[in-house]
């Protein structure tokens, strides 16, 4: 066979093994073989990976890009592009209902709409429910997973205009059983957290740091247990979004050890950054305010790294929401007649191009392997919302790689916002050393991003829109707490 691309002498890293000593034939955005010695023609583009690792490239499961109820200071170009100049070569991204929407077959359309023809890389689309009726989880649920490709949902068990009730979550847990399809929860109580916040209010307590007080870590620990119980008494998958602190993932790993069909995802934040970053001059701690919050203690960043190398973590997700600090005419958001007010200030960090390269610093320092990488950055995120395809460097499978430099041979450099390709004025990640970063990076078997010559040579509009298929991981268990068993 002529192949388009060979890529040789790199280390091919999967979630369950290292291949060694092999090349990878591309040919129609495909890999069409691995194997030793593969021939090239003169038509054939040659990649020498200089013993560096091959890892697929990254799956990032939870992304907001142009959302309207999320701030999103990036566009669907500046977003994708930072993805791919950072390894991912798969984003999904949230489609979401108003309150007031009694369908969401529009909603679904005009996010499609919106994101057609501009992402650098492939894409999906989940769905944000906020007005469960009859009529959306019972006919419009199954259309879209049929002929959208669209597998998976978000509830949210906080923040006014998207709160559900229990009730309302154990509704949508029917359909989504029935459908097999992966329902995501975030957990926090939104009672403990509005009653905080109204007092701090009052008592003038309104910094940046307060936000970490308002939403402490029992609200998570309280609000993932219940899921986890509404989940069970339905035997329904759910994924918990963006975990934040031990006790979380407590709950999500005594779950699983019970084998009920929990997952947990957490995110570059909540491995590297303590709450101290909300303090600071001038509002700068208003730059690390997400929901969850930012943790007290190491032991906290600590339990997040363990929960992933011993597996309670599926996936790791950037969970990308970024505003500008500086918005238009140099406005503050957040900044009311110059006094900092928390609870306005946009929740969400930028972290699309830093997610990879900060999680792979965790294999360089021997906090998880290379295969708990791959894992939770790109094949788990892939077998949980059927992305079929991508996650893995295999035969048969989109030539999407993330090809690193190898060890020793970039020079540790220090992080600086300029170097990134999204569009937002800063990163939480500044001033951090690195001494690896995604060097080449291919979707389908294009080059997207070359560090060394060229930098971003990716396409808007390169990117295709994955119709998903319902979860290759997460399946009712037919296990229940007593003799009722939900409707089916
Ligand atoms: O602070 C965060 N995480 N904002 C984004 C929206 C969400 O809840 O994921
Ligand atoms: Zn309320
Ligand atoms: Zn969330
Ligand atoms: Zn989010």
């Amino acid at each position: 066979m002529e192949f388009d691309t060979v890529v040789r002498n790199g280390i091919i890293a999967n979630a369950s093994e290292c291949i060694l000593g092999q090349d990878i034939g591309i040919k129609d955005g495909l890999i069409a073989c691995i194997g030793i010695g593969l021939p090239v023609s003169a038509s054939t583009s040659v990649i020498d990976a200089q013993g560096g690792y091959i890892t697929p490239g990254g799956v990032d499961s939870h992304v907001h890009l142009e959302q309207w109820n999320t701030p999103t200071g990036d566009t669907w170009e500046t977003g994708t592009r930072s993805a791919v100049c950072g390894g991912t070569t798969t984003v999904l991204c949230f489609a979401s209902q108003n309150q007031t929407d009694q369908s969401v077959l529009p909603v679904v359309e005009d996010y499609l709409g919106l994101a057609k023809g501009r992402s650098a890389c492939d894409y999906g689309i989940h769905l944000i429910l906020t007005n469960p009726t009859k009529e959306v989880v019972e006919k419009e649920l199954p259309l879209l997973v049929r002929y959208s490709g669209i597998t998976s949902v978000k509830l949210y068990m906080t923040y006014h205009p998207m709160k559900l009730g229990d009730r309302e979550i154990l509704d949508i847990m029917v359909a989504t059983r029935r459908l097999g399809i992966t329902t995501m929860v975030h957990a926090e109580n939104h009672d403990m957290i509005e009653l905080i916040i109204e007092t701090l209010e009052q008592r003038g307590q309104v910094e940046p740091y307060y936000q970490a007080v308002s939403r402490p870590k029992i609200a998570e620990a309280e609000a993932t247990y219940r899921a986890i119980s509404l989940s069970e008494l339905m035997d329904t998958p759910i994924l918990l979004v963006h975990v934040s602190s031990e006790l979380a993932a407590k709950h999500i790993r005594d779950a699983q050890t019970r084998m009920l069909p929990i997952y947990g995802e957490t995110c570059p934040q909540y491995l590297y950054l303590l709450s101290d970053r909300l303090r600071g001059e001038n509002f700068e701690g208003a730059k690390c305010v997400c929901s969850p919050p930012l943790r007290e203690r190491p032991e906290d960043t600590d339990a997040m790294w363990t929960s992933i190398a011993n597996g309670t973590f599926t996936t790791f997700s950037s969970d990308h929401a970024a505003t500008k600090f500086y918005a238009e005419g140099g406005k503050r958001l957040g900044l009311i007649n110059g006094r900092p007010v928390f609870a306005k200030i946009p929740n969400g960090l930028p972290g699309l191009e830093t997610r990879l390269p900060l999680l792979f610093k965790g294999v360089e320092e021997g906090r998880i392997t290379i295969q708990d990488f791959v894992r939770v950055a790109s094949s788990n995120p892939a077998k949980l919302y059927g992305v079929t395809r991508k996650g893995a460097v295999l035969p048969g499978y989109d030539a999407d790689l993330c090809i690193w430099y190898p060890t020793g041979k970039l020079e540790p450099f220090v992080l600086k916002n300029s170097m990134l390709h999204h569009d937002i004025d800063y990163t939480p990640f500044e001033d951090m050393t690195f001494t690896n970063w995604p060097r080449y990076t291919l979707l389908r078997g294009k080059m997207g991003w070359n560090r060394d010559d060229g930098g971003f040579i990716g396409k808007f509009g390169g990117g295709n829109y994955i119709k998903r298929t319902v979860s290759a991981l997460a399946g009712p268990r037919n296990v229940f707490v007593n003799e009722w068993r939900p409707p089916i």
